[in-house]
Parts: structure tokens; C-alpha cells; sequence
């Protein structure tokens, strides 16, 4: 019998290595790392994460017209970064993080556009085809069940809407993946814990990402989940990848 953990503290490593992600663990450690999670994120990667969530957006070609649903919305930075959306609604189980994002959306007037959730990615509050387009940022490597979460994003998403996912990928380049697997390994971990005062978190981050279907795999589970046209684009050298797809 292994013994019950408190919300916040961290899914550690199950017996095959790989970490726990059940929802309540997962949730309460965003919600301990919530109100530094900003600073950490363009810190830790240098700024990079807006350009990739700018690319991300970008790849849904909106106009103007769309209803974008954002699933691990986490603080709405998809979510206020997709300017051209008509109408985003962002889906996160962490409530804390959900805080931080809605003093953001009030801040930048944009309630009437931006709505935030509280949900689970592998049971959206969504209706059926709801949405022309939807974005995962960093969120999908978290999801207990990926599968059912890929599964509910081809549920919400209408016929021929588009899906862009981004995660952490392996940089393949032998160097560069070297000296980023220090970098993960060790330094961001310990930047991470001074930071955000949590113990563990930026310890999972490495973690989740090894543990989660490599690229390949990834594209083989949004063709499964009704996907077509799946492309897996790496960015930064594959320190991150891009999945884009149509829904079939
Ligand atoms: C690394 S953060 C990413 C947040 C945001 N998308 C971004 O780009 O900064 C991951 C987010 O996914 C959320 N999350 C993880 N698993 C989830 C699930 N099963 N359902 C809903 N939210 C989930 C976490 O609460 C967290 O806010």
C-alpha cells in the first residue's frame, strides 16, 4: 500500500521510473508553483516560449472569426496571445493557475473574449465540435491518459478545424544534446527550486518530459484520435516540437 500524498507534493517516480501523473498530484504542484510559474517560464527558457507559442498560433491560419479552445491553459498565455481568435476558451484542472490567468485576462481587458475553465484535458467542458481550432502548450507530456486527452481534442474540435500541440522534445543534434541534458537536468532544477520554492517541480520537468511518446509516437496517437495531415515540427533544435493537424 503506498501512502497518500498531500496536493502539491510531487509525483515521484512510479516503480518503472516514470513519473506519477494523477490529476490531483499534478493540479496541486501547479498550484504550488503558480505564482512564479511566469517568471520561471521566460526565464528558464530565455524568452523562447513566447516564440514558440507565437508559431503555434500562427499555424492555425485564424482570421478572425474562430473559437479557439486552449486545453492546460495553465496562466492564459496561449490564451492572450491568440489575437486572432474571436472567442478563447482556456481549460486547466489547477485553479491556482487559473487565478493568476484571470487577473491577466482583466488586466488586458480582454474578459469579453477570453474565458477560463476549470477541467480536465481527458473530460473537456466543451460541446462536440465547439471549436474551429485548439492549441495544447507544454500541457498534453502531464495528461494522465494522453490518448483520451488527444481523443477529446478530436471531440471538441469541428471537421477540419486545426489542433496545434507544443512539448519539450530530445534536441537530436549530439552536442547540443549534451549540453542541454545538463542543463535540464541539473541547472534548470535547481534554478526552479530557489525560484519557485518548491522542492521537486522542476525536478518532474525532465522527468515527464523522457517519459512522454517520442515524436514518431506522438503522431501516430493524433492519427489514431482522428487527425489528419499530423506534422511534427522540431523547433530550437528539438529542445520543442510543433504537432500540427486537421481534424478529419
Ligand atoms: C507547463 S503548464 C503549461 C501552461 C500553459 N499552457 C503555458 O504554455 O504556459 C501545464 C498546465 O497543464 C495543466 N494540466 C496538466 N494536466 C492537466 C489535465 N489533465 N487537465 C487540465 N489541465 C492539466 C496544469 O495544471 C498546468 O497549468
Amino acid at each position: 500500500m503506498t501512502a497518500a500524498k498531500a496536493p502539491g507534493s510531487i509525483p515521484d517516480g512510479a516503480p518503472d521510473g516514470a513519473p506519477d501523473k494523477a490529476p490531483d498530484r499534478i493540479a496541486g504542484m501547479f498550484d504550488a508553483i503558480a505564482p512564479r510559474y511566469d517568471l520561471l517560464n521566460h526565464v528558464l527558457s530565455a524568452g523562447i516560449d513566447r516564440r514558440w507559442r507565437d508559431r503555434a498560433l500562427r499555424s492555425l491560419g485564424l482570421t478572425g472569426r474562430e473559437t479557439l479552445v486552449d486545453v492546460c491553459t495553465g496562466t492564459a498565455d496561449v490564451a492572450l496571445q491568440a489575437r486572432g481568435a474571436a472567442r478563447v476558451i482556456g481549460v486547466d484542472f489547477a485553479g491556482a493557475m487559473l487565478s493568476v490567468g484571470l487577473r491577466k485576462v482583466r488586466a488586458a481587458d480582454e474578459s469579453r473574449r477570453v474565458a477560463l475553465i476549470r477541467g480536465d484535458a481527458t473530460r473537456l467542458p466543451v460541446g462536440d465540435g465547439v471549436a474551429d481550432a485548439a492549441t495544447v502548450a507544454f500541457g498534453i507530456r502531464n495528461v494522465e491518459d494522453p490518448k483520451q486527452g488527444c481523443a477529446e481534442l478530436a471531440r471538441v474540435i469541428r471537421r477540419g478545424g486545426r489542433l496545434a500541440i507544443l512539448e519539450f522534445g530530445v534536441p537530436r543534434v549530439p552536442g547540443i544534446r549534451t549540453l542541454y541534458s545538463w542543463y535540464f537536468k541539473y541547472l534548470l532544477p535547481s534554478i526552479g527550486r530557489i525560484v519557485s520554492g518548491h522542492s521537486v517541480a522542476y525536478s518532474y520537468l525532465p522527468a515527464s518530459v523522457g517519459t512522454f511518446p517520442p515524436p514518431p509516437a506522438f503522431v501516430a496517437m493524433l492519427e489514431e484520435a482522428g487527425f489528419a495531415d499530423v506534422r511534427a515540427e522540431p523547433l530550437t533544435f528539438g529542445i520543442a516540437y510543433l504537432y500540427t493537424a486537421t481534424k478529419r
